[in-house]
């Protein structure tokens, strides 16, 4: 990524004006992960395509990165919903939320996820850190919650032979196995075609969008219309 790209992405870091705070306040690792995580992923390649209003949800929304960045984007009408199954994570993405315009709450998407006519749903690299047939049940609950017109946004990894596709499932096993920074059952990606026969089965319509340029990694994002 050019110098410029990284200067521009940590203007959008929406924790960037308080840094202080987490440094202060919080363990010593949770500044770093977030920088890892805000400048490994293209956030700013998702935020385009979800919906100016209506309901949002991030399933699996970690420390509320996305959420936190939409609600400084977004018109008030737009409702703003973050699961994530780590407390600690939605502790710490609701602390933030000073302005109360966000619901956060530990919940396994796992389980029944009770959402109705949902706009837009974000899944971003959670689906494959799911067992496959835990996949399949997500996404078909995905399509029963999502409104006709919803979207689901799904960034996944391209699970094609690549040396950026090798340094995720290196890095996978360090953030979750080692340094224990994320929870899942492991690290199960799929190729772009055989997500998208998924999700076709189950009856989205697919636009698939190389998002790995000047990344290390080979990220997908996929946009699931249900209409
Ligand atoms: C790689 S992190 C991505 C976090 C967030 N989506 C982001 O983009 O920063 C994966 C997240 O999925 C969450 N997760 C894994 N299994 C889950 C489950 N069954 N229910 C809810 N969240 C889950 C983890 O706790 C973790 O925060």
């Amino acid at each position: 990524m050019p110098l410029a790209g990284i200067c521009e992405k940590f203007r959008l870091f929406p924790f960037r004006s308080r840094m202080g705070t987490i440094a202060r306040g919080y363990p010593a690792k949770i500044l770093p992960h977030l920088f890892v995580r805000w400048f490994s992923c293209p956030f700013e390649l998702i935020e385009p395509h979800v919906p100016r209003q209506g309901v949002i949800c991030d399933l699996g929304c970690g420390h509320g990165l996305m959420l936190h960045r939409l609600a400084s984007l977004l018109p008030p009408e737009a409702t703003l919903l973050g699961f994530d199954i780590d407390k600690e994570k939605i502790g710490f993405a609701r602390a933030f939320d000073h302005d109360h315009r966000i619901w956060f709450e530990a919940r396994d998407i796992l389980a029944a996820l009770d959402l109705r006519d949902v706009t837009c749903l974000i899944l971003n690299d959670v689906l494959h850190m799911l067992s496959y047939s835990h996949q399949e049940l997500l996404l078909q609950r995905c399509f029963d919650c999502l409104a006709k017109e919803g979207v689901l946004i799904l960034k996944e990894i391209n699970a094609q032979a690549s040396w950026k596709y090798w340094w995720a499932g290196i890095q996978a096993y360090f953030v979750k196995d080692v340094f224990r920074l994320t929870r899942g059952e492991g690290f199960h990606p799929r190729s772009v075609g055989c997500l998208t026969g998924l999700l076709e089965k189950i009856g989205f319509k697919v636009d698939v969008l190389p998002a790995h340029q000047g990344y290390p990694y080979p990220h997908m994002i996929f946009l699931c219309h249900k209409g």
